[in-house]
């Protein structure tokens, strides 16, 4: 953390810092934000692959043909789903009511089968072909540029995923992963039932916060066996991570049993990343069945992956509230110049106007 005294004489190293942090995002397009967003919104489900478009290394020819026939199928879904009411929305997942009223009672919902199991079976097909065709790199932890890859903490693989990513290994699966995941956000964002209320009076103390759907950020995670993600938090303040609102894990195991382990492990001591001494453990374990949605407040909830005894596979995302004026200050002032600069660009912030509010 910078002090207020070092912030004064550092304004312009960080203005500086930010020019060519913005410009590394746009030159170099680091994936972080901008994951899937509906401005950038692929055209529906279409009936026709397109295959030039397709690199050899990313999709075998089994697997293409088992698209296919999934797209055409939800093609046919689609177009008879025209209202968006959950009864009549067979092709693209919606959430639950109850999924809101659980996020607000206990900062987290858990929602089994929120994908079905042929959705399912395509996403992991699709994780299989990206990671035969060396699109999965090894994680990484830290919410910043030091990024430190530390094996005592996270064994896993992940491949940024968004409808600005992967561009040249289209899938209609994931697309129809970006449309339920988009209705997630819309359904979570600036929703009044999630307003932060005192207990007793029912006074507003701070409103749900409007998501941001271009900061919205989507990976694959893959873990191999004996993989694992020791207990963490995915919103830290001091950190460009502090926009981060809900988290979700979608996982995609198909046949998991309780002998596989993995299991998601949350956390609701008063510790962040440790157990604090002299308290006793408070938690619940989540199988990641195939299917499964879980969702949790990003900064109220430390959780870990459990040592895993066959391969995992997850959905891994953030989305971000809007970037506020205190935030501004907040993100110009920390350690973290590199990744406060992308989420400033990509939140389309970065004018003459506001850059000179951080000189
Ligand atoms: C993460 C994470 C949990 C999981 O990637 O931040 O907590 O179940 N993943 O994979
Ligand atoms: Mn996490």
């Amino acid at each position: 953390m910078t002090m207020k005294g070092e912030h004064q004489s550092q304004r312009s190293t960080t203005t500086a810092a930010l020019a060519v942090a913005i410009c590394t995002f746009f030159c170099a397009h680091v994936p972080i934000a901008n994951a899937f967003s509906p401005s950038s919104r692929a055209p529906a489900v279409s009936s026709t692959l397109p295959m030039p478009l397709i690199s050899a290394s990313c999709k075998p020819a089994a697997y293409l043909s088992s698209v296919y026939e999934y797209r055409r199928d939800a093609t046919a879904l689609q177009s008879t789903a025209t209202d968006t009411s959950a009864a009549s929305s067979t092709s693209v997942p919606r959430l639950p009511s109850s999924a809101i009223e659980d996020l607000s009672a206990k900062g987290y919902a858990i929602i089994p089968n929120f994908l079905p199991p042929d959705l399912v079976a395509v996403l992991n097909a699709d994780v299989s072909s990206l990671r035969s065709g060396s699109k999965f790199n090894v994680a990484r932890i830290g919410q910043d540029a030091t990024n430190k890859l530390n094996t005592d903490i996270r064994v896993a693989e992940t491949c940024f995923v968004g409808r600005t990513k992967l561009q040249d290994c289209p899938d209609a699966a994931r697309e129809i992963l970006y449309d339920a995941l988009d209705g997630v956000r819309n359904d979570l964002s600036g929703n009044s039932v999630l307003d932060d209320k005192s207990s007793s009076t029912g006074e507003l103390i701070k409103a749900a916060p409007a998501l941001d759907s271009t900061l919205s950020e989507l990976l694959y995670a893959y873990y191999p066996q004996g993989g694992f993600y020791r207990r963490h938090r995915d919103a830290i303040s001091g950190s460009a991570s502090v926009l981060r609102s809900y988290s979700l894990l979608l996982y995609l195991n198909e046949n998991w049993t309780p002998e596989d382990e993995g299991q998601l492990r949350m956390h609701f001591d008063s510790g962040g990343d440790f157990l604090p001494e002299g308290e006793g453990p408070n938690y619940i374990d989540v199988e990641p069945r195939g299917g499964t949605l879980v969702l949790f407040k990003s900064d109220q909830v430390p959780h870990e992956v459990l040592d895993t005894k066959a391969q995992r596979l997850a959905v891994v995302g953030w989305y971000n509230r809007a970037v506020s004026a205190a935030d501004i200050g907040e993100l110009a002032s920390n350690e973290d110049k590199m990744r406060a600069g992308m989420l400033l660009a990509a939140a389309g912030l970065v004018t003459v106007g506001l850059v000179s509010l951080l000189t």
